[in-house]
C-alpha cells in the first residue's frame, strides 16, 4: 500500500493578518510548516506532496525541506486560489497512491502516534476523518441573529485534519466536483464534504486531540506557544 501524504500550505492566513503567513511564522525558532512536516516525516506515511503559494515553492524547497533534510518530501508543488484548489493540485501530482492523507500545514501539533492510526483506520474504512466532541453547546442561529436550534451535542464533533481516503474513490469524488460548475457555491471547507457528497460513502470519524489545533486568528498563537511547551517536555 501506498500512502500519500498531502500537506497545504498555500493559503494567506487573512484571518490571522500577520505579515508573514502563518504557516510560516515561528514558533520557538523554527516555523509552523516545519513541525508538521516532522509528525509526518516521523510516521508511517510513504511520501509527502507539500503545497505551497507560487512564491514559496523555491523557499520551501531550500529552506524547509532541504533544511531540515525531510526525506519523504518528494515534491513541493504550486497550490490553487482556495483550499481546495490546492488539494486538486495535489491529487494530480499523487497518482500511484493508494491511500491519501489531507492536512492543514497549519496544524503543526499533529502527532505522528495520531497519523498512523489514521492509516490504520483508513485501510479498514476507506474514508476517515480525525476530530473532536464539541465541548460548549453549539447554536444555529439566523440571519437576524437569533437562535433557532440547538443541535444535540452528544452527536456534534468538530472536524480536524488529517483526513484520509482511498485514492481512487476520492479523486473520482474530486473530479465530479472539480469539473461542475457549482463548486464556488457548495460551500467546501473540508475533503470529507466532496467525499460525502460525490462517493456517497460513509465516512469513519476518529477521535482526535484537542491539541491539534488549527491556527486561525491571532489568540492561536498564544495558546500554541503553550501547546508547544508542553509538547517538548513530554
Ligand atoms: N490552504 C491552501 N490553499 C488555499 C487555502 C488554504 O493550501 N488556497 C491551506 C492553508 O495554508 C492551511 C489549510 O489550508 O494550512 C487550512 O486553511 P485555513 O486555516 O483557512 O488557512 P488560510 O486559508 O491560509 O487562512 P484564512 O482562511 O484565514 O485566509
Ligand atoms: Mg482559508
Amino acid at each position: 500500500n501506498i500512502v500519500t501524504a498531502i500537506v497545504l500550505a498555500a493559503g494567506q492566513g487573512k484571518r490571522m493578518n500577520t505579515p508573514v503567513a502563518k504557516q510560516f511564522l515561528c514558533l520557538r525558532d523554527k516555523p509552523v510548516i516545519y513541525y508538521s512536516l516532522k509528525a509526518f516525516e516521523e510516521s508511517c506515511v510513504d511520501r509527502i506532496i507539500l503545497v505551497t503559494g507560487k512564491e514559496q515553492v523555491e523557499y520551501c524547497r531550500e529552506h524547509i525541506v532541504d533544511q531540515y533534510h525531510f526525506k519523504k518530501v518528494t515534491q513541493v508543488i504550486e497550490g490553487g486560489k482556495e483550499r481546495y484548489d490546492s488539494v486538486w493540485q495535489a491529487l494530480r501530482h499523487a497518482e500511484t497512491s493508494d491511500y491519501v492523507l489531507i492536512h492543514d500545514g497549519a496544524r503543526p501539533f499533529i502527532q505522528s502516534k495520531l497519523i498512523d492510526t489514521i492509516i490504520e483506520k483508513v485501510i479498514e474504512y476507506k474514508a476517515c476523518v480525525v476530530g473532536t466532541h464539541v465541548k460548549e453547546t453549539v447554536k444555529v442561529v439566523d440571519k437576524q441573529g437569533y437562535i433557532i436550534d440547538t443541535p444535540d451535542r452528544d452527536t456534534l464533533w468538530s472536524a480536524q485534519t488529517p483526513q484520509a481516503f482511498e485514492y481512487n474513490t476520492l479523486i473520482k469524488a474530486y473530479t465530479e466536483f472539480y469539473m461542475g460548475n457549482q463548486k464556488d457555491e457548495l460551500g467546501i471547507t473540508d475533503d470529507a464534504m466532496v467525499f460525502a457528497r460525490y462517493a456517497k460513502l460513509p465516512i469513519k470519524m476518529i477521535e482526535g486531540d484537542y491539541s491539534n489545533l488549527k491556527l486561525t486568528t491571532l489568540e492561536d498563537l498564544t495558546l500554541a506557544e503553550v501547546i508547544l511547551s508542553r509538547l517538548l517536555c513530554e
